[in-house]
């Protein structure tokens, strides 16, 4: 199958990128400016400049390697800077993702979004895949619009909605885990906040997930996240206690105390019933997400 990434540069795209390739798929990995990818020698893998935002690159983009499935993982993905470029925001999240459906339909492809548990309004216990969206930021707006976008595309696709995801950096990208690391590291403090509620997931199981539903055409919303439920705070504290760094630095905060550009969710835990069912979905505990995460 030709599968081609959205995003290829980002976290996800990344480690989506090389499992694919493990798999001996072929993979059109796509992103803003040059790659920063380490596949150049695989032979199944190729690299496109493409600005999804740019409907003429998209087409070239799309027209020239004519994939069976495209995995729309870019974004702007930082909710702050959503917050305070909301035109931007709409224009990557949204305006980018209509682009990518109305050249990928014309190719009948597979499309497979990628999507954020911010899409909640974090009041409620758990969610299931079909409650209703009701974002407190516009990161989460924008997300949810794309959404919507997407259950109106004709030929078969798939939402994932994931949370908080963590993982070894691969380009440069830093996460909660790695963040708190450096900075005990460097004997400096960290306000981490004791009041969002998450269920944090490792990267690796997040590609799997997709690849899951990539391989089996499977559709409609799915749920992948982690199923141990934390806050910042516990994570940062399992952080220091691994590596016998001083967790007297972590300095525990509210959204009240300590407030953000964007308000963020209160939980955001994901139930993951219909990925175990449909996808033999088994993410690792967050302990065993967290040993490989700061595993030399
Ligand atoms: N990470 C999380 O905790 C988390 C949680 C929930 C949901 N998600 C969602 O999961 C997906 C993957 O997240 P991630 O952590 O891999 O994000 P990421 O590391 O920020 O990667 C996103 C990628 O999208 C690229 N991009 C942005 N605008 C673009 C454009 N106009 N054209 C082409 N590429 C563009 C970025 O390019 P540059 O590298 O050039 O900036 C970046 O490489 C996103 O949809 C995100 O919303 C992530």
């Amino acid at each position: 199958m030709k599968i081609l990434i959205t995003g290829a540069n980002g976290f996800l795209g990344h480690y989506l990128t090389g499992l694919l390739l493990s798999q001996e798929q072929w993979v059109i990995a796509t992103g803003r400016g040059q790659c920063r990818l380490p596949f150049h020698d695989h032979s199944h893998f190729v690299y496109e400049e493409m600005d999804f935002t740019d409907l003429r690159s998209v087409r070239n983009v799309l027209l020239k390697h004519q994939p069976d499935c495209i995995v729309h993982a870019g974004a702007m993905s930082k909710p702050d800077e959503c917050e305070l470029n909301q035109e931007l925001a709409y224009r990557v999240n949204v305006s980018g993702t209509e682009n990518l459906l109305s050249v990928s339909s014309a190719l009948n492809a597979f499309f497979v979004f990628i999507s954020t548990d911010f899409v909640f309004d974090g009041k409620e216990d758990s969610y299931r895949e079909e409650d209703t969206p009701d974002p407190v930021n516009y990161y989460g707006y924008t997300k949810m619009l794309a959404e919507q976008l997407v259950t109106q595309y004709k030929p078969l696709w798939a939402t994932v909605r994931t949370v908080l995801v963590y993982g070894k950096p691969q380009t440069g990208k830093q996460n909660l885990l790695t963040v708190v690391k450096d900075k005990l590291e460097k004997g400096e403090p960290y306000n981490v906040f004791t009041d969002q509620v998450r269920t944090p997931t490792y990267v690796e199981d997040l590609a799997q997930g997709v690849s899951a539903i990539i391989n089996k055409k499977a559709t409609g919303l799915f749920h992948l996240s982690g199923e141990d439920v934390l806050t910042p705070f516990q994570m940062a504290t399992e952080v220091a206690d691994c590596l016998g760094l001083n967790k007297s630095l972590l300095h525990p905060v509210t959204s009240a105390e300590f407030a953000q550009p964007a308000k963020r969710p209160g939980r955001t835990v994901l139930e993951l019933e219909k990925a175990k069912k449909e996808l033999d979905y088994r993410p690792l505990s967050f302990k065993e997400g967290l040993l490989k995460t700061l595993a030399d």
